[in-house]
């Protein structure tokens, strides 16, 4: 019998692949040390590998894109259970049970034992098989029968979705495919966020914090997308779908073009972050995330952490604390907080010589705070912290909230900045008397700089003219809901309405006008003029903005307080807007002749060549306005027809500034993360740099395109048939078709037939070198508002433009 082992032992040997790739695992044939696993067409790779950065001898089986130089690990086997040392591991199906197994020594056994399994009840022993495939699946086969699989990696993801991968539900075993972020940079052990499908049995998805605490939810499937991520629907890369049948739920990403290499990774912040590998540059590009703000995660920084969006790392102590875990802090894992740099000295009889230290501006910590209804000054409130030793910090506000004090521990504390619109309370934080000395000596210091840094900032103009708006705003918060009215800067007043009266001016909301991403807008009719003379009736468009947390709360704040304060004739006017609890609403000039995508894409009456022209010029021109007329530029971010609203004699209005992003004001890193639309973004945000007005200037080049073709270029960046061809090779992005059409002196070809060759040769011409000029690739290269009011209106000579390369890159991926 030994002997027959020992032959059959050299047996394998002889059939052992060499040393590298092998194409399966079997109980013959194990992976062993440093040999990897490869997919058939090379793109994944199974093997050992220790976290880029980490001092080694720690060790886990996982997969990573093959053709990625970068190590970027999809999936790990052993995330919580490292091997010590590559001599001496196996990854094999066991002959016993005919799992697939991880066996190697440990930091606690130095002989080999069973570190991760696939841990299916036993099945046929011995003739089971194991490989990765080019999705990046690794599957366990019935006695190598590939459409038998037994277990796959894909039903237990770790913190990546790649595309075809999904994340949900087996309803038939009740297992759940969630998402978990790793414990740090260096250790993939589940750390503390999980992406997962809502347990009670909707489409929706939670991230959650420590399994207990939902932060963010994706909002039901709508049949195309999910209810807050409209941008889904028109990823450029992948199509999300959601899938429900008799035996599972879940969400998946199929790629458009199966050359891309694309990932969605459950990031050490708390964040779902999708990245593109641009081969050009070599590197992960984000391009898009959510949410989209870190400090929107919960307790991302731990206990007596704070966070705060604008600084370069999200997480910092309170002041008299010092990172729990210095190493964990430098890994970018803040989940073990903060600790005091010097104790408390408080003895229950309440004798202390704790103060306390104001902290300005901060969201304070929801839950685990007691509210002290007998504590009437602030005084009072915080002698009740005082006195008991517990206590960690009190706030006092004169309103209905009186005195709330914190126990314990405190988490989720937000830094907030009165200049963002959105101003926090004052908490006061218990530290002994040690620590505010070391404060005081260190805080004299820095008040003088924080001055300096105040009013160095280029925005004082801004913050005078934002006054009306923020008073309009303590106003709504304070919590009255009666009608005031407050004068801007030109002398026009932006009304605060009621619910009421929105309702009555709406009848109950009964005649919806459209619908944005993030809500529906209803036509109205409001009695009295501004100046109150209720003879006068006027027509008005109310949007009213669906309770999106935060993120819609963001919209509204930013739209009153750009478009509160400007006028151009091109851009829509704001007249007011309503607060009421959850109830966000905006009202606008009524446009009756709707948006423009109605008429360049609705197949009604089409428009003519002059009306076209007149349209071009107007939108640029309040573009120009934004960009160089206000007091500070104002990036409008999301320029598309369904934006450019029509009044009676079809001149243009640029409506829709949620969008809109203050130069300079609050330049959070939420710039790297893609708003807008995709089809009219430019490649530099897709990318996830910071953008400039040149941004704008591409999305009106797209939009030029549009009004020149009378097509949309963007149908959910599917290719467009090139007209006539009928030939599948010669799909297309239409722009690049058009572009090049352009550059070959071709423009008639480019002219939307339904204007039956009624244009002018000469307009129409510089209108298509514009166009192609304003989506070049290069900002640098793009020409600035002012200059395309001037080129379209004929005041400036337009060169012949190359063609974009960004954008025949996106295009010739395959
Ligand atoms: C595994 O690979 C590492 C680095 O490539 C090498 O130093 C080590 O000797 C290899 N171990 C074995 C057992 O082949
Ligand atoms: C392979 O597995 C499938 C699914 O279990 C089964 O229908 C098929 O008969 C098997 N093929 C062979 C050759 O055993
Ligand atoms: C699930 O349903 C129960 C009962 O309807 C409800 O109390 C709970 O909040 C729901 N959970 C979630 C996560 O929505
Ligand atoms: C996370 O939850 C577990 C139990 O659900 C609890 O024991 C643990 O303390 C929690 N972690 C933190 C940091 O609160
Ligand atoms: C996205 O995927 C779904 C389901 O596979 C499919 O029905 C839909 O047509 C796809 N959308 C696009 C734009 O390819
Ligand atoms: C990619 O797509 C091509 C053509 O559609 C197909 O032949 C090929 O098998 C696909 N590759 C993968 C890995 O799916
Ligand atoms: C309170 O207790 C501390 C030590 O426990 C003691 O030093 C102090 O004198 C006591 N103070 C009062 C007012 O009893
Ligand atoms: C301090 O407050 C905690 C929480 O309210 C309470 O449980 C405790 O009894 C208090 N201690 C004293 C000495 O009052």
């Amino acid at each position: 019998m030994p002997l027959i082992i020992a032959t059959l032992a050299s047996l394998a040997l002889c059939f052992a692949p060499a040393p590298g790739a092998a194409a399966t695992v079997s109980a013959r044939r194990p992976l062993r040390g440093n040999d990897t696993l490869v997919s058939a067409q090379g793109k994944f790779e199974l093997g050992l590998f220790s976290p880029a950065g980490s001092s080694g001898g720690r060790l886990y089986l996982g997969i990573w894109y093959k053709n990625v130089p970068v190590q970027t690990v999809v999936w790990v086997g052993n995330r919580a259970a490292p091997l010590s040392a590559v001599a001496s591991t196996e990854l094999r199906v066991s002959t016993e049970d005919g799992n697939l197994e991880l066996v190697g020594p440990t930091s606690a056994s130095a002989s080999p034992v069973v570190v991760w399994s696939s841990n299916l009840s036993p099945s046929l022993p011995g003739s089971n098989t194991a490989e990765i495939r080019d999705d990046g699946n690794l599957v366990l086969l019935a006695g190598g029968n590939t459409s038998n699989v037994l277990w796959q990696s894909f039903d237990h993801p770790t913190d990546t979705l790649v595309p075809d991968a999904w994340v949900g539900e087996n309803k038939l075993t009740g297992e759940y495919q969630t998402l978990t972020s790793w414990r740090n940079a260096q250790d993939p052990a589940p750390g503390m966020f999980t992406d997962t499908v809502d347990p009670n049995g909707t489409s929706e998805f939670f991230y959650m914090w420590n399994h207990s605490r939902t932060y963010w939810r994706t909002g039901m499937w709508t049949g195309r997308t999910f209810a807050t991520m409209p941008e889904v629907r028109n990823n450029v890369l992948v199509n999300t779908t959601y899938v429900e049948t008799p035996a599972f739920r879940r969400v998946s990403d199929i790629l458009y073009d199966n050359a891309t290499i694309a990932r969605l990774v459950l990031d050490l912040t708390g964040q779902a972050k999708r990245y593109i590998w641009m081969p050009g540059s070599q590197s992960w590009q984000l391009y898009w995330a959510a949410p989209t703000l870190q400090c929107d995660v919960y307790a991302l920084c731990g206990v007596f952490g704070v966070c705060d969006q604008r600084s370069q790392l999200p997480c910092r102590c309170l002041p008299g604390f010092a990172p729990a875990s210095e190493v964990d802090w430098t890994l970018n894992d803040w989940s073990g907080g903060c600790r005091r740099s010097s104790s408390l000295t408080c003895a229950n009889n309440g004798s202390t010589t704790d103060g306390f230290l104001p902290l300005p501006d901060v969201k304070l910590p929801d839950g685990d705070s007691l509210a002290v209804g007998a504590a009437q000054s602030k005084a009072e409130c915080e002698s009740t912290c005082q006195s008991n030793c517990s206590c960690q910090a009190y706030a006092f506000s004169a309103g209905a909230k009186g005195c709330t004090v914190w126990h314990e521990e405190i988490r989720n504390l937000e830094q907030l900045y009165a200049d963002s619109g959105v101003s926090g309370s004052d908490l006061h934080l218990r530290l002994s008397q040690e620590g505010l000395d070391i404060l005081h000596g260190a805080d004299s210091k820095k008040r003088g700089r924080r001055l300096g840094l105040v009013v160095g900032i280029p925005l004082a103009g801004l913050a005078a003219l934002g006054a009306s708006v923020i008073l309009a705003w303590r106003i709504l918060l304070a919590g009255r809901r009666r009608l005031a009215s407050m004068e801007n800067e030109k002398g026009s007043s932006l009304v605060v309405y009621s619910y009421s009266d929105l309702r009555a001016a709406t009848k109950n909301f009964s005649e919806r006008l459209g619908g944005g991403s993030f809500g529906s807008v209803y036509h109205g009719v409001l009695k009295g003029g501004h100046k109150g003379d209720n003879a006068i009736q006027h027509q008005v468009a109310v949007k009213k903005l669906e309770s999106l947390g935060r993120q819609g709360d963001k919209q509204f704040r930013t739209e009153v307080s750009t478009l509160g304060l400007i006028q151009h004739v091109n851009l829509v006017r704001l007249l007011g807007f309503c607060s009421a609890g959850d109830e966000k609403m905006l009202v606008y000039e009524y446009m009756p002749r709707g948006s423009l995508d109605r008429y360049l894409f609705g197949g009604g009456a089409s428009l003519s060549w002059r009306e076209r022209h007149c349209i071009m010029v107007g939108v640029a021109r309040g573009l120009a306005y934004l960009h160089h007329g206000c007091h500070e530029c104002i990036i409008h971010c999301d320029i598309k027809p369904e934006n450019i609203l029509l009044d009676e004699d079809m001149s243009p209005r640029i409506a829709d500034f949620g969008m809109a992003k203050l130069v300079g004001r609050d330049f959070s890193r939420a710039l790297t993360t893609m708003r807008g639309t995709i089809g009219y973004l430019a490649p530099e945000w897709i990318s996830g740099q910071p953008i400039s007005a040149k941004a704008d200037v591409y999305s009106f080049g797209m939009v030029l395109f549009e009004l020149i073709s009378g097509r949309r270029n963007s149908d959910g960046y599917s290719m467009v048939e090139v007209a006539g061809s009928g030939n599948s090779d010669s799909w297309t992005f239409f722009p690049l078709w058009a572009a090049g059409k352009v550059v070959e002196g071709e423009v008639s070809a480019v002219a939307d037939p339904r204007l039956r060759g009624n244009m002018r040769p000469e307009e129409l011409k510089r209108a298509c070198w514009i166009a192609c000029w304003c989506i070049q690739d290069e900002e640098a290269q793009r020409p600035t508002m002012a200059q395309v009011v001037q080129a379209l209106e004929g005041a400036i000579q337009v060169h012949a433009p190359p063609v974009p390369r960004a954008l025949k890159h996106l295009v010739t991926l395959t």
